[in-house]
């Protein structure tokens, strides 16, 4: 039995409230260096397919899951991002390295009472394990706090003074966070003239990891935490918000050319950006997906296939890397994007299509675009959906959606192969998400509200020095078998 979204929602925010206690000098706008946790794809040699596939299918399974927890139990869907930034948290501030999730709606990091949380990360990053007692401006947020009591409806049967506030967050996929909640002052990059950023920081509660189970626990790629941009309440951008220091918008610019991109929370001026409502009380940013057109075609798809709903619709998700579509839709899809080479003979590499192709895959191949209500295309390019695996040879992006899981085969998924390279806005305030194609190396013009100033935010890319240390661990060689396979 499905829980319905409202009652979904309720769950979360008994178990998850955050509230925010102080905030001090926090600016209008702000950034967020982002990383790529996995090398681009597209890069000669491939990268680790399997890592992606692993990655998105434990994505998918936590993401899927979200609509599937009892009602009984206390959850949050959440998962692995492919992003992540430096935060520093305390005083003195420390530096933490947290995965950018926008699929989920809390920031924890692994605390120093941690007995299962990982000690060392193939990232090439020194682990930090958070220490409340070690920050003069962090403090425990016991059961008797006004925050604890909204948290669970109410004081704690059992509530003592210095009981702490515990939480505990079970995934869909097995893994969890346990902990309790602790107030500290964050420190972020605050956006103080063209290109230019200053410290500020601002109180927010926030998980203090004490247990992870699964991956969370043990994973090779492991970072101290996660940073969830999710909508609900219980956010870092929400506490900062209901502060009201800043406006509910941020905005994403990946970039799969050079790596990097930016990651920042204010109102963007420039690029202008259309936009598309958000699906109301949903816990992922759904949208309303009306057609599909491939090369000037627009696909003839039953109309069902755009029905939205809890187990339906279009999910825009910048964790996931690849994208996920409903068999009918995906077989529609790939006889199009292929019309024009009937003969083309497909190898399979893992789970991909691949195909060996000698010029550019941009001249032969199709723009697809996905269009969705208020008029909003997302243009997708064959060097988005093809990433190249090796000399000459090219895998499709897109996977079969009824192939991974029966619960999703109703769902699209769009992942970050198709937002890179587009500056991708989430106006929670106007409850719109909107995009457009943009060259993600260059910059953006965000908006200070308090100041009315515009100012220039450049693009990062922090990856130089983990990049090459991340190399070393990648699978270079992939087997591939050729196979004849029909898309007709
Ligand atoms: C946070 O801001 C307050 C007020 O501006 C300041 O007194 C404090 O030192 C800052 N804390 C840190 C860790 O930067
Ligand atoms: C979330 O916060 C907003 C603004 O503070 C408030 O109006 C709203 O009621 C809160 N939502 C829930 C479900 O508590
Ligand atoms: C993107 O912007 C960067 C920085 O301004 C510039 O060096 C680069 O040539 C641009 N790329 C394209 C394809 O225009």
């Amino acid at each position: 039995m499905v829980p319905p979204p409202n009652a979904w929602a309720a769950v979360v925010l008994m178990a998850m409230l955050l509230a925010v206690v102080s905030s001090h000098g926090v600016g209008a706008t702000s950034v967020f260096q982002v990383r790529r946790k996995f090398p681009r794809l597209g890069s000669k040699g491939g990268g680790d397919i399997t890592a992606h596939l692993t990655h998105d299918s434990n994505r998918r399974g936590r993401l899927l899951a979200a609509a599937d927890v009892p009602l009984g139990g206390l959850g949050l869907p959440t998962d692995t991002g492919l992003y992540y930034t430096e935060i520093e948290i305390g005083t003195p501030p420390k530096q933490y390295h947290v995965q950018v999730d926008t699929g989920s709606d809390i920031l924890w990091v692994n605390c120093i009472s941690c007995n299962k949380c990982p000690r060392k990360s193939d990232l090439g990053i020194d682990l930090r394990l958070y220490d409340p007692k070690g920050s003069s401006s962090g403090s425990t947020v016991s059961c008797d706090q006004k925050f604890c009591a909204a948290t669970y409806g109410g004081k704690l049967p059992g509530c003592a003074k210095n009981i702490p506030c515990e939480y505990s967050v079970m995934y869909g996929d097995g893994s969890s966070t346990t902990g309790y909640f602790v107030s500290d002052s964050l420190q972020y990059n605050q956006v103080s003239g063209d290109g230019q950023t200053r410290h500020a920081n601002a109180s927010v509660i926030f998980g203090c990891g004490a247990q992870q189970g699964g991956d969370l626990g043990s994973t090779n790629q492991a970072l101290d935490g996660i940073i969830g941009f999710g909508q609900s309440n219980t956010s870092m951008l929400s506490q900062l918000a209901a502060a009201g220091e800043v406006k509910k918008i941020f905005s994403h610019c990946l970039d799969t050319i050079k790596g990097g991109g930016i990651f920042a929370i204010g109102d963007v001026v420039q690029p202008k950006v259309k936009s598309t409502p958000l699906v109301p009380d949903m816990p992922h940013y759904n949208v309303n997906l009306e057609s599909i057109n491939v090369g000037g075609t627009t696909l003839q798809l039953p109309s069902h296939m755009f029905e939205t709903g809890e187990k339906k619709g279009t999910i825009i998700d910048s964790g996931t890397t690849l994208t996920y579509l409903p068999e009918l839709v995906y077989k529609d899809v790939l006889a199009a994007v292929f019309a024009k080479h009937p003969d083309t003979t497909f190898h399979s590499v893992q789970d991909f299509l691949c195909i060996q192709y000698f010029q550019s895959v941009d001249d032969g191949f199709p723009k697809i675009t996905f269009h969705f209500e208020d008029d909003l295309g997302l243009n997708v390019y064959p060097h988005d959906y093809f990433f190249q695996n090796g000399d000459n040879l090219y895998c499709f992006g897109f996977q079969n959606g009824g192939l991974q899981s029966k619960d999703g085969k109703d769902m699209v998924l769009l992942g970050d192969l198709v937002l890179s390279n587009k500056v991708v806005v989430y106006d929670l305030e106007n409850q719109v998400v909107g995009w457009t194609d943009y060259n993600c190396s260059s910059s953006i013009k965000i908006k200070d509200d308090k100041t009315g100033a515009t100012y220039t935010v450049d693009a990062h890319d922090i990856s130089s020095g983990w990049r090459s240390k991340w190399q070393k661990s990648l699978i270079q060689l992939l087997v591939t078998i050729v196979c004849s396979y029909s898309i007709y």
